[in-house]
């Protein structure tokens, strides 16, 4: 399909002006009910055409019995409706001149029935010769928080914060797990997008999309298996320097391989073989699909570390401890501070306490002057890359996060300032929130997911630097300097 066009057809998915939904229902057994709900629920400002041939209204929305008989042209369709009519329903979508489309329908080449992935393959060369990207079949749909567009069966996605992550994913439920962890987490996401049985839009065609996607700070792939890998690494590739990409890949055992295959019709494939492939396509592989998205909220909101070295500030001892362990094993260094620094830190500190790095701030615990002088001198040295904050709430420190809000709020992470402020519902969260929000820290509620998020900028950062790529200029290879939360 040619580029052009196919761009054209994710941004009417994407930003469509109108959307139809062929297969809208009253019935709340049926799905079309539930994407009509995620449409008018969500917030979407365009118009929706509901489309059934035995309703005149859905949801008090005049309805048409066919995408043929609605006079105008909607921008985009989501179709809903059983697999038998898939094809029909795309032929009047050529017809009507829809630009793109998300298939629902599942029924395809999941299936153990050849018949499936027969038509499949039907409605794909349909699709391609009427040049209409389709994302899907066996999908939840799409969502983009920024536009307020829910075109999804699933209504509560609308309820995620509008942020920078975009998660393309190969399974509805991990997209619907990570949509909800990031509202629970407060995480800020641009789109969720689930791609199903990749009838035309593979994770690689999305990829240059996505690229120049304003609304995405950093990428995260969900990937089950590819039928074709090299596609997606040569557009990753091309990503470096431009917008993190970040890839949780499952199936590394026998079991989930077998499971990939009739989950979504491809085969999962051993796990080293993929881990080494993403590496050198310059994709930050990780364990879990937490780490997924803490590690594209991460990339998404923190500018680029200009070293891979830390000073870790903490509050009390143990964390301070728990968060070092992570980040050595996970290939950050433990930042030398200058004798300057180390001077400053010293005049803030009794000696009794550890004052090189990390620093124990313990016996200025609940000094806030002390603490943002401390905070203040490492974050200056230049030796250090990033911060890594650590401060557990008690009740005579209570008033610390407040005090030095406004510092925080001024440095605005000059360089990437990751913390774990930890307190009993309702004491800080107003106060990170404030800072969250005007990108001025990442907060997490754990030392150790704080460090490996450092991590994952170290990782990052040592990607951009892979002499294979051909160069070393750390000013080629910052992620964006914008960070969009
Ligand atoms: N044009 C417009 N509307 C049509 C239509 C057509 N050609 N054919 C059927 N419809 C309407 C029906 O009238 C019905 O609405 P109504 O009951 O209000 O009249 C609605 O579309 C649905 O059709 P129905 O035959 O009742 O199918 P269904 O709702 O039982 O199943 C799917 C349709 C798409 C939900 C089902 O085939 C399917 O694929 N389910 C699995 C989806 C899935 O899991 N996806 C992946 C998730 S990750």
């Amino acid at each position: 399909m040619e580029k052009e066009r196919f761009f054209k057809g994710l941004r009417a998915v994407f930003n469509p002006s109108s959307v139809a939904v062929v297969g809208a229902s009253e019935k709340p057994a049926k799905l079309g009910f539930h994407v009509m709900k995620s449409l008018t629920r969500g917030g979407y400002e365009g118009a929706i055409i509901p489309i059934n041939p035995s309703s005149t209204e859905v949801m008090g929305i005049k309805a048409y019995p066919s995408l043929t008989e609605y006079p105008g042209t909607p921008d985009m369709a989501i179709i809903v409706v059983p697999a038998a009519h898939v094809a029909s329903v795309l032929a009047e979508c050529g017809k009507k001149s829809v630009k793109g489309v998300v298939l629902i329908t599942a029924g395809f080449k999941e299936i153990d029935d050849p018949s499936g992935a027969l038509l499949q393959k039907e409605v794909a060369l349909l699709a391609d010769s009427l040049s209409i990207p389709v994302i899907g079949p066996n999908t939840f749909g799409i969502v983009n928080l920024h536009a307020r567009l829910n075109a999804s069966f699933t209504p509560e996605f609308s309820l995620v914060r509008a942020g920078g992550v975009t998660l393309v994913s190969q399974s509805g439920g991990i997209s619907h797990l990570l949509g909800f962890l990031a509202m629970k987490q407060g995480i800020g996401m641009a789109k969720i997008i689930g791609l199903g049985n990749r009838l035309n839009v593979d994770f690689a065609d999305l990829l240059p999309f996505l690229a120049e996607d304003e609304e995405t700070g950093a990428i995260a792939l969900y990937i089950e298996g590819l039928d074709n890998p090299r596609p997606l690494l040569e557009e990753a590739k091309k990503l470096l320097g431009r917008k993190p990409v970040i890839a949780y890949k499952s199936g590394a055992g026998t079991r989930g391989d077998a499971a990939s295959r009739s989950h979504t019709g491809s085969l999962a494939g051993r796990g080293e073989i993929y881990d080494g492939a993403l590496h050198q396509a310059c994709i930050v592989t990780v364990k879990s699909p937490q780490a997924l998205l803490d590690a594209a909220r991460v990339l998404a909101s923190c500018p680029g570390l200009k070293m891979n070295t830390v000073a870790i500030l903490t509050g009390q001892a143990g964390p301070g401890m728990a968060a070092s362990d992570v980040c050595e094993t996970e290939g950050m260094k433990i930042a030398v501070f200058s004798t300057q620094t180390q001077e400053k830190i010293n005049a803030l500190l009794p000696p009794l306490a550890m004052r090189t790095n990390p620093v124990d701030m313990g016996p200025a615990w609940y000094d806030a002057r002390a603490i943002e002088g401390i905070v203040r001198a490492a974050l200056d040295d230049e030796a250090v890359g990033g911060a890594l904050i650590l401060m557990m709430f008690a009740s005579a420190n209570r008033d610390v996060l407040p005090r030095i809000k406004d510092f925080f709020l001024e440095w605005k992470q000059k360089k990437p300032v990751i913390t774990c402020f930890s307190a009993p519902e309702g004491i800080w969260d107003e106060d990170i929130r404030i800072l969250e929000e005007a990108g001025a820290i990442v907060n997490f509620p754990t030392p150790e997911r704080a460090a490996s998020a450092m991590s994952v900028l170290g990782r990052y950062k040592t990607l951009t630097l892979m002499p294979f790529w051909g160069t070393t200029k750390d000013e080629n290879h910052s992620h964006p300097s914008q960070p969009l939360g």
